[in-house]
């Protein structure tokens, strides 16, 4: 057993070979449910290639008994996911990818903040003009891929939809706090294949492959490193759930994102 406390801030303590987490008595129970990979496949480069059934584990709203109020009064949930590691065909384990809605009609979209606790990810981000446009008619205007490491928080901008993906031959943990006042979309994504890019592994090199379902053009991937900031509670060796705890406000980006959109960019250094 792996203890995750001290990087999560959580007397979470995690199982490297079931690859199950146990959530101290401190804390509340979590709804848990699993993403099995048949929904997947036709996201996938190689729809019909070998894979485990379930390719990962959600912990939903969850945290220490008595922080009930982060969630009733700030709008803000904790969950937690772990990721098998194992390869899709050529690619590596991923998500399907999706999008959230503006936050106020017409205005930007809900952001959400990852944590790793265990493993790396690399997030792919894209924004394009219309999140509903199915594949013909969609542009994709920016593609953004970020790695991270064990206790980097990684926004993910309003207006960037996002896919995980567990670039290592170990599980990955993470966390998000995100607020709870809406549902992610996934049908344009379904629509086209996945996202813009797959990345797939040929010859022990990673290559971004583009998914030529998109009719129009696709930008090249442009990448970009964590950076701390700590003026909305992501600051560097603090888990990003005791510093929500101790100042929710910090937090308050997730819900109310069109009062922080340049601050919120801070966190992504993009590479020239
Ligand atoms: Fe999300």
């Amino acid at each position: 057993m792996i203890n995750l406390s001290e990087i999560s801030g959580l007397p979470i303590k995690f199982n490297e070979e079931t690859y199950q987490i146990s959530l101290g008595p401190q804390m509340r129970d979590p709804l848990y449910s699993t993403r099995e990979i048949e929904p997947i496949r036709p996201l996938l480069l190689e729809p019909g290639c070998q894979a485990p059934e379930v390719l990962y584990w959600m912990y939903r709203n969850t945290g220490l008994k008595g922080d009930e109020h982060l969630l009733a009064k700030h709008r803000l949930r904790y969950d937690i996911s772990i990721f098998v590691p194992a390869m899709l065909g050529p690619e590596y384990l991923k998500t399907s990818g999706h999008y959230h809605p503006p936050a106020l009609a017409g205005g930007v979209a809900y952001p959400e903040v990852y944590e790793i606790l265990y493993g790396e990810a690399l997030y792919l981000l894209q924004k394009v003009d219309d999140y509903k446009a199915g594949p013909d008619e969609i542009n994709v205007q920016d593609v953004i891929t970020v790695r991270a490491y064990p206790g980097d928080k990684v926004i993910m901008p309003p207006d960037y939809g996002h896919v995980t993906i567990n670039t290592l031959d170990v599980p990955l943990v993470m966390c998000n706090w995100v607020c709870d006042d809406f549902s992610s979309y996934y049908e344009s994504v379904e629509q086209a294949r996945g996202f813009a890019y797959y990345l797939v592994k040929e010859a022990d090199e990673d290559k971004w492959i583009v998914n030529d379902k998109y009719a129009n053009p696709i930008p090249p991937p442009r990448e970009a490193q964590v950076q701390p900031v700590p003026e909305i509670g992501l600051e560097t060796g603090v888990p990003m759930y005791t510093a929500c705890r101790e100042n929710p406000q910090l937090f308050a980006f997730l819900a109310r994102p069109f009062d922080f959109e340049d601050v919120m960019w801070q966190g992504l250094k993009i590479n020239a």
